[in-house]
């Protein structure tokens, strides 16, 4: 069954008494019963939120793991030292991931293999450079993003992967996708994944949308049919802005 979902993705903020405070006042809120709120900390603050969020409807989830489970790989953290500490949910394919860090289809592959063989759910992120929405190659380059990565997997692996889309121009910039584009392009994505695996599939996968989403645009963005939620970056890390987000349902 589909979720509507809200999950903030903090990136590279909030230290131990910032998050502290965060998900404190988090916690103070009522959250509607029909909403799933995930959190996406820094790995040195994964701990300390799940025994903060202890018996709360909010989930915890990490940013980026290595595919690999052990090794000699110096700075990286595997799915199976994620899910030892109580994490079941992994942001994978970020476009700063993408970006920054060089992961390629290949790599992404590969991690979400790892995390489906962890039993972990994917927040699985995707989206188009402001070229290409330019040149009107956007649905191509979405189409080209899964085929290359997701669509290589089973219809079963797909039972725990929660998609992202995420048009890159959007993110950090203040601008927008527009309602109708968000929606155009989730319908588009329920379409390709129809061709791919099957109607079911296509209709109860989640599909939120992330871009400078804030109190202020969100609700016209979840209006849209195929919107069922949003990947919020900046707006995630004030308690007020996030539950004003996860209340526009
Ligand atoms: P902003 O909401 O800051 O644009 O970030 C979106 C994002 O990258 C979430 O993963």
């Amino acid at each position: 069954m589909k979720n509507k979902i809200v999950a903030g993705n903090w990136k590279m903020n909030n230290n131990k008494e910032q998050t502290k405070s965060l998900l404190n006042k988090l916690k103070s809120y009522k959250i509607p019963d029909d909403v799933r709120i995930i959190v996406a900390p820094s790995f040195t603050q994964l701990d300390q939120s799940l025994q903060i969020l202890k018996g709360t409807k909010i989930g915890v989830a990490a940013q980026n793991m290595n595919a690999a489970s052990s090794g000699a790989f110096t700075g990286e953290v595997s799915a199976e030292m994620l899910k030892g500490i109580g994490v079941n949910s992994v942001i994978i394919g970020h476009s700063e991931r993408r970006s920054l860090y060089h992961e390629s289809d290949e790599i992404l592959i590969n991690k979400v293999k790892s995390a489906i063989e962890s039993n972990m759910e994917i927040i699985f992120c995707f989206g188009e450079e402001l070229d290409d929405r330019k040149s009107g190659l956007h649905f191509e380059i979405i189409n080209k993003q899964l085929s290359s990565t997701l669509f290589n997997f089973s219809e079963s692996d797909w039972k725990k992967i929660i998609l992202a889309y995420e048009p890159v121009w959007a993110i950090g910039t203040g601008e927008t996708a527009s309602p109708s584009q968000a929606q155009e392009m989730h319908s588009y994505i329920r379409k390709i994944i129809s061709n791919r695996y099957n109607d079911n599939l296509a209709k109860n996968v989640s599909i939120l949308y992330g871009g400078s989403v804030k109190p202020n645009n969100v609700e016209e963005i979840f209006k849209g049919l195929d919107v069922d939620g949003g990947l919020i970056g900046g707006a995630s890390l004030n308690a007020e802005d996030f539950m004003a987000i996860v209340n526009a349902f």
